[in-house]
């Protein structure tokens, strides 16, 4: 029998009470379909700094490395805010991306019917949203270098004396794995990729643009690929976010629009994320989960979480780590049936009404739904 290994990282904020929503869930799955996962637990983010110093330690660098998958809570709060760059709990998050080589961040955009009213655009303009932004994680402006604050002190024009460096760098390399996997994706879905760039002013965008085009024409011809600025790309995202399947980006933009995206979508609270590196030994990819939300720190503590982001993020872990793809599905339409029954943390509550329940009635809610499917 196959035990699934799993590395929780709650981290800080409303990661632990979320991530102890899913928990139910693993255990329903253990209890119910004799599904074996090996699951352990660390610290990431402000909660490993307040023990070790660091927001990630190196044995659970390490732990993250041995795994199956890794599920991540959230990073970062108030109390950690004027802490040194180096040590703020985002780097532990950002180490952990680029040392497991996540290369491939899969944000997908999915409207719930029940919760169509809740986007910030007509329910016309979202209803039925389901795209699927592949954002690439472990370079471009994030890691590129050289990089700092320096003294500009030989150049007197300059008032304050100051100078911030950041790089956009790709190399072609870079760009064709993320394209791939943007093209694997799209044949799964709608077979359509629009990739975002700014290759009027940047020649690391005319080099995306490029190289996505010569992966397409060598290897995907059967996948219509189009392209697009990413400002206007932006535009395009809520004016009609239904024309798109799969958007490819680099790491900065797909920051930006990823979160335009989940707006659309109504909650925040309701959407997850993967992702992948390359293979490991058992054939499936390096990988990790996570929501898109935050720590949240204004709610964290008060059991007004919503958890589904977490507990879909778990459900993307199935399909794509474990290899449990009607399990996934079983979830995700858990989660659509709770949804559907008005079941409704503070975050989802409309005009219309429902049943108002805190973040852990919620995992209860989804664990019943599980059962009667
Ligand atoms: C995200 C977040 C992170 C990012 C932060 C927390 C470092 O905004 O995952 O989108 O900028 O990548
Ligand atoms: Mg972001």
């Amino acid at each position: 029998m196959t035990t699934h290994s799993l590395l929780i990282l709650p981290g800080d904020g409303i990661g632990p009470e979320v991530m102890t929503e899913v928990r139910k869930v693993i255990d329903w799955f253990q209890t119910n379909k004799g599904i074996q996962f090996d699951v352990s637990e660390d610290l990431v983010g402000g909660a490993a700094y307040d023990k070790h110093g660091v927001p990630l330690a190196d044995e659970t660098m390490a732990k993250a490395q041995e795994v199956d998958a890794v599920l991540l809570g959230a990073v970062g709060g108030p109390a950690y805010d004027n802490l040194d760059f180096s040590v703020k709990p985002e780097r532990g998050l950002l180490r952990l991306r680029k040392e497991m080589d996540l290369f491939a961040n899969l944000r997908p955009a999915q409207c719930f019917d029940a919760l169509a009213d809740f986007s910030s655009l007509k329910r016309e303009i979202v209803a039925g949203l389901d795209i699927l932004i592949v954002r690439e994680l472990t370079s471009g402006v994030y890691f590129g270098e050289p990089r700092g604050i320096h003294s500009d002190d030989n150049n007197p024009q300059n008032e304050g004396g100051r100078v911030g460096i950041n790089t956009q760098r790709y190399t072609s390399g870079e760009i064709r794995r993320v394209a791939r996997a943007a093209f694997e994706l799209a044949k799964k879905r709608g077979n359509r990729v629009c990739s975002m760039e700014k290759a009027n002013v940047m020649e690391s965008g005319i080099l995306w643009r490029e190289e996505v085009q010569w992966v397409h024409d060598n290897e995907y011809p059967e996948v219509e690929l189009s392209h697009m600025y990413a400002d206007n790309g932006a535009m395009q995202l809520v004016r009609r976010p239904n024309q798109f399947d799969v958007i490819v980006t680099d790491n900065l933009f797909g920051d930006i629009l990823s979160d335009a995206a989940a707006m659309l979508t109504g909650s925040l609270g309701m959407l997850p994320s993967a992702s992948l590196g390359a293979p490991m030994a058992n054939g499936r990819p390096k990988a990790m989960y996570e929501p898109v939300h935050g720590s949240a720190p204004d709610i964290a503590g008060q059991g007004k979480a919503n958890p589904i982001a977490c507990i879909l993020s778990f459900a993307m872990a199935l399909r794509y780590s474990y290899d449990l793809g009607a399990e996934a599905d079983l979830l995700e339409a858990a989660v659509e049936k709770v949804l559907a029954d008005g079941v409704r943390t503070g975050d989802l509550m409309g005009p219309e009404g429902g049943t108002p329940v805190t973040t852990s009635q919620m995992g209860d809610k989804i664990v019943e739904a599980l059962s009667a499917l």
